[in-house]
């Protein structure tokens, strides 16, 4: 028999929370206060992984969600749940995680950014491959669920899933497909990751023959200790992207943010009331904020890890005629280390998903920047560098919520600071 459970809210991870005898449940597929039954799926130190298996009583916000692969591609964790109670859900856990972990108690979120659509976002997909076929994998498993669309996909990426599912057919060691797709252009960029190297002569008849002529680029990597190695290029290694008035290139071994329907609203809202002489972006990529920030300051000098982003902003810089920005490819503890003493109006930070380093959060406060803009895909490590941040005489100005990923639990917010 199944346990039945009140689920009093979203948390983290895309899970409900609720709680039997003191004890924590995690609960896949549950929406705010809805009583339900669940499963039991796994029993942890400190709460239960549980699932969904009849909803008693369901939650004024549930609907039905419209993939057919839903609870079975773990891609989506909130399908199920109307889309304004996703957002409110996300600026409450994005609230809870600063209080909890940060120490930083607010009463609400300045604001929230929702996406202009709530499917057909994706311009970025990662594909995985098992045994020729195509799909996702399955909620914390690494089990191959096939799908023929993806609701979040862009339609154009839908569309060039049959060329796609043929490719993984003919290469038999291929782990996973990587599209770009550039809607200003109507054109992809393709990453075919193999266990080994493929011959350059074979990823050009897959261009030529099989993929349809908008794939304009196409790139074989292997993967090594993480991290992807470039063995063949056929075609073109870049697109462009609209952000505004600003048209970036965009290589595929560049970062690019994968929600279309916010290109211009969120680096906008970045931007939007500063004025400033010098700004520091420190993870600039290929200048997605930067030229932006361009506008509101005398100054802007960019950096990042990543060398293909570092040529793209150089490029970008040109060809939008930005003549008050540089860039350099430089990891984000030597920027730091390199202006260190200088005035610094504005720091820009946009971290990947650890957030920053214990080393570059104590630089951070040792160089008291005026002020700080804190772009952040995870939540808990946001919390984990504004309470570095706000021990250090920092106060937190105000938080918007982004919603880049919908119908997912991922959480991106902008976090203004100033000393
Ligand atoms: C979330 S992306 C943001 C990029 C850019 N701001 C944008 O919106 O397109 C994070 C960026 O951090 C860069 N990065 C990762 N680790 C880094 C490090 N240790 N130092 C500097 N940049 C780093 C990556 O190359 C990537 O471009």
């Amino acid at each position: 028999m199944g346990l039945d459970l009140f689920v009093k809210k979203l948390v983290y991870g895309g899970y409900g929370l609720g709680e039997d005898k003191g004890k924590k449940f995690f609960i896949r597929y549950a929406a705010p206060k809805e009583l339900v039954e669940v499963e039991v799926l796994k029993e942890k130190k400190d709460y239960t992984e549980a699932v969904v298996k009849t909803v008693k009583i369901g939650s004024q916000w549930r609907r039905t969600p419209p993939c057919k692969y839903y609870t079975h591609c773990g891609g989506c964790q909130w399908q199920h749940i109307e889309y304004q109670e996703q957002l409110r859900a996300k600026a409450d856990i994005l609230l809870e995680s600063l209080e909890r972990i940060g120490k930083i108690k607010l009463d609400s979120v300045n604001g929230i950014l929702g996406s202009k659509e709530e499917f057909g976002y994706r311009t970025r997909v990662q594909f995985k491959i098992r045994e020729g076929h195509l799909g996702f994998f399955a909620w914390g498993s690494g089990e191959l669920v096939p799908i023929e669309e993806c609701l979040l996909a862009h339609p154009r990426i839908n569309q060039l899933i049959p060329s796609l599912k043929e490719t993984a057919r003919l290469i038999k060691e291929l782990q996973e497909v990587h599209v770009f797709y550039s809607p200003h252009e109507d054109e992809f960029l393709l990453k075919l990751i193999t266990i080994s190297p493929m011959e350059t002569q074979k990823l050009r008849k897959l261009k030529e023959h099989i993929l349809p002529k908008e794939v304009v680029g196409l790139g074989n990597y292997t993967l090594l200790g993480g991290r992807f190695i470039k063995r063949a290029v056929v075609g073109r290694e870049f697109t462009f992207v609209r952000s505004g008035r600003f048209i970036l290139r965009v290589s595929n071994d560049s970062f690019f943010q994968v929600n279309h329907t916010l290109y211009e609203d969120f680096p906008k809202l970045v931007a939007e009331g500063e004025k400033v002489k010098r700004i520091l972006e420190l993870h600039s990529g290929v200048g997605f904020f930067s030229f932006w920030l361009s506008e509101h300051c005398e100054f802007l000098f960019g950096s990042d890890a990543n060398q293909s982003a570092v040529k793209d902003a150089i490029y970008n810089a040109k060809l939008n005629q930005v003549s008050n920005v540089s860039f350099a490819h430089e990891k984000a503890i030597d920027t730091l280390k390199n202006h260190a003493g200088e005035v610094i109006d504005l720091l820009v930070l946009d971290p990947p998903r650890e957030g920053l380093s214990e080393g570059e959060a104590k630089l951070i406060v040792q160089n008291k920047p005026k002020r700080i803009i804190y772009i952040s895909c995870n939540p808990t490590t946001l919390a984990r560098d504004l309470k570095v941040l706000t021990s250090g005489g920092y106060k937190i100005e105000g938080v918007h919520l982004v919603d880049n990923f919908p119908q997912t639990y991922h959480i991106e917010s902008v976090v203004k600071i100033t000393i």
